[in-house]
């Protein structure tokens, strides 16, 4: 038995393999394009241990995807690979049509050609489940239920439309040629090896940096966190139970507004590794141009995984967001290692 993960060196897809390996050991074959987001350092552990084989490829390569299905015959496929960061969408959307779209669609027909070769026995147990993200249901209004799965995809920026194509390709795959799919649509993910562009990590790193902490608009945009490895297992447990077909919402119930969220790391960071200068880091706090399209709020209903399949978060936002700033300040030569060149152009573009 083994299973291939997709996106494996980036923030979720290597805590995913990190925990799937602590916890069992059915090997995984990984598959990355190794695209700035990645990082190789992030599977260090993973380095010589006979249970792990990295293959650096392209999601969109499909000699590639069908050879690695002959040799390794995989019981499932977890696809985390994707352009997913919302601001380089905005900035140049072609990387996420390619990724997103025309190779969630290439790995598909690969995959419904692997199915096609199965035993009886062997297709019955197969799944392909397709790591999604609550933006596909657009933005919410203060007093708007949450998301629950019902939601219509209402995509507003060129990210979560990419995502949204990608799910509904997943779902026809299903629907017309019977590919046993698994949809999980979660809400904002924290915690460690989280690259340093997006919110929490950027902010962490900045303070530490003494530079500014960039709060997009009035920072009254609201997210729904949740600590990564409540996310993973939440995979595992749809993997391992989920029905064929359907979509699972996953969410922690932590709406929090961006400014919240930031002044939390704040008084962390006051606390665990005062300035030198005696100031408050939420000092360093400098409101700057608004997101285009910035979607005001996302809040997960995950009450359907919950009532279901019987998964639960272990975190709530307190413990996890402290564990998160306790990882960065013990991993600083990691968050060396990934702002490189590459990382502070882009930080001179979007921030001007
Ligand atoms: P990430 O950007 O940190 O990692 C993505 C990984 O995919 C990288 O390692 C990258 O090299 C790889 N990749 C990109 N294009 C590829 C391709 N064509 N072929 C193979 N590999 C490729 O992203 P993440 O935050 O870990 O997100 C993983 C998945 O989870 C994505 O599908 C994302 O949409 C979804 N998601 C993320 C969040 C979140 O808060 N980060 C929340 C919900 C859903
Ligand atoms: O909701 C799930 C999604 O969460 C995932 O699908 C995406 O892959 C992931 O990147 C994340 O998207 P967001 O756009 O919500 O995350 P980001 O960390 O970029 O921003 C979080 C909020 O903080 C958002 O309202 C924008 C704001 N922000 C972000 C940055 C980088 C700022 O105010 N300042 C910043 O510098």
């Amino acid at each position: 038995m083994t299973i291939l993960v997709t996106g494996s060196a980036g923030f979720i897809g290597a805590n995913f393999v990190l925990d799937w390996l602590a916890q069992n050991d059915e090997p995984v074959v990984s598959l990355d394009k190794l695209t700035y987001a990645s990082n190789l350092e992030n599977l260090r552990s993973l380095e010589d241990d006979a249970r792990h084989t990295f293959v650096r490829g392209d999601i969109g390569d499909a000699a590639l995807v069908a050879e690695l299905l002959t040799t390794h015959r995989p019981r499932a496929i977890l696809n985390f690979a994707a352009e997913s960061h919302v601001d380089r969408s905005i900035l140049g959307p072609e990387d996420f049509i390619q990724t997103n779209v025309v190779g969630t669609f290439r790995l598909l027909e690969a995959v419904r050609s692997y199915y096609g070769s199965m035993s009886e026995n062997e297709a019955s147990t197969f799944r392909f489940l397709h790591v999604s993200t609550d933006e596909v249901y657009g933005s919410l209004a203060p007093a708007d239920p949450a998301f629950s799965e019902q939601n219509r995809y209402e995509p507003n920026s060129p990210y979560s439309a990419t995502k949204a194509a990608s799910d509904h390709l997943v779902r026809a795959y299903h629907q017309t040629y019977g590919l046993p799919v698994l949809t999980t649509n979660c809400s904002n993910n924290y915690g460690p090896y989280h690259f340093p562009e997006k919110l929490i990590p950027l902010v962490i790193h900045n303070a530490l940096a003494g530079k500014s902490l960039p709060i997009y608009g009035d920072g009254q945009q609201i997210r729904d966190w949740l600590y990564v490895k409540d996310h993973c297992s939440a995979i595992r447990r749809v993997l391992e139970v989920g029905k064929v077909g359907e979509t699972y919402n996953v969410g922690g119930w932590n709406e929090k507004a961006n400014l919240d969220v930031v002044n939390a790391l704040c008084a962390i960071l006051d606390d665990e590794q005062p300035r030198a200068d005696g100031k408050r880091y939420a000092d360093q706090i400098t409101y700057v141009k608004d997101r285009p399209g910035h979607d005001r709020r996302y809040a997960i209903d995950a009450s359907k995984l919950e009532r279901e399949l019987g998964w639960k978060p272990a975190e709530t936002f307190e413990t996890g967001i402290r564990k998160t700033v306790r990882w960065y300040l013990d991993n600083q030569a990691w968050v060396s290692n990934v702002t490189s060149g590459a990382y502070r152009d882009w930080l001179n573009r979007q921030y001007q």
